[in-house]
């Protein structure tokens, strides 16, 4: 992929959305950069001559066939979709509501599909492209205090895995990211909704996670500027990974899932494998 292409990034008024905006724009491209608030994505990012900032909420479909049309008015084409959009519903299962667990997957599971399906026509088209899909820690393990959270990163992996299949024919790829923590927006109370329903046996538990999570906002390790120039470099590649972990505290993260995993198989080998009819 060269230097020239045209990015749309969906979340760019705040946090990672921006650096990866910034990060395209410096190394070339033309950014479609899109947002909610487009005044608040135009401030983020600042004055630039490759640069179209259109309103995007990605839970709505009419925002997202707007947003292509006019990516396509101004460039053409749209060569590279970065599903980066997301907030974080914190909570025990019990003490999140309905709504609420709804509400974070419509943003991060459903949002993207609604967006990827505007684009794809376009990328069929062109037979060329690159879907790139902010996953998370979450979305390779799950922890407590998250499993809405969770929920819509798996979800997000098991739609984007087979994607990445159906895709590939037209010369699409499709990329997941697994970020771990990395200093965004995304603990601030913008981006973080705790749990509306409390019940009284998770006081003590609430009350720790609550602090860990509160704690948490300003302190995580990844610098989301070389998570973006990283994936510039990712989605340059001839051959780009179906999947790329980012931060050492996700590499972790996804070495404990393999070997878990692999415990798991191993416990079970030979009951798991003897599930087979009988040969007549
Ligand atoms: N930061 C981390 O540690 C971390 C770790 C793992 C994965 N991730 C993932 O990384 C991605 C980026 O998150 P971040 O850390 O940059 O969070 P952030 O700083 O909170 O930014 C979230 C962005 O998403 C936008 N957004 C929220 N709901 C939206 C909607 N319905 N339509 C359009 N935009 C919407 C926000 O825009 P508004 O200003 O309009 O709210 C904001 O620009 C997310 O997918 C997140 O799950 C982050």
């Amino acid at each position: 992929m060269d230097n020239n292409k045209v990015w749309l990034i969906t979340g760019a008024g705040r946090g990672m959305g921006v650096d990866i905006a910034k990060a395209a724009l410096k190394a070339g491209h033309k950014v479609v950069a899109t947002g909610r608030n487009t005044e608040s994505v135009a401030k983020a990012i600042g004055k630039a001559e490759n640069l179209l900032v259109v309103k995007l909420d990605v839970t709505s479909e009419v925002d997202s066939e707007a947003a292509v049309n006019a990516a396509v008015k101004k460039f053409d084409r749209i060569d590279v979709l970065i599903n980066n959009a997301a907030n974080f519903y914190a909570g025990f299962f019990e003490e999140l509501t309905m709504d609420q667990i709804e509400k974070q997957l419509q943003t991060s599971l459903i949002g993207p599909m609604i967006v990827t399906r505007a684009v794809l026509p376009v990328m069929r088209r062109q037979k060329s492209g690159h879907i790139i899909s902010i996953s998370s820690s979450a979305g390779l393990t799950s922890f407590d205090f998250c499993s809405a959270y969770s929920a819509s990163k798996f979800g997000l992996e098991g739609w984007m895995q087979a994607l990445q299949k159906e895709v590939a024919p037209f010369g699409i790829y499709s990329i997941i990211v697994n970020p771990g923590f990395f200093r965004t927006e995304l603990l601030t109370e913008q981006s973080t909704n705790y749990a509306d329903k409390p019940i009284e046996d998770y006081n003590e538990q609430r009350a720790q996670q609550m602090q860990f999570w509160k704690a948490a906002n300003g302190q995580q390790s990844g610098d989301p500027a070389k998570l973006a120039q990283a994936l510039i470099k990712v989605a340059n590649e001839d051959q780009p990974p179906l999947r790329f972990i980012a931060g050492a505290d996700a590499v972790s993260t996804a070495e404990q899932v393999v070997s878990t995993l692999q415990q798991q198989i191993n416990t079970y080998r030979e009951l798991s494998s003897s599930l087979n009819y009988n040969k007549a």
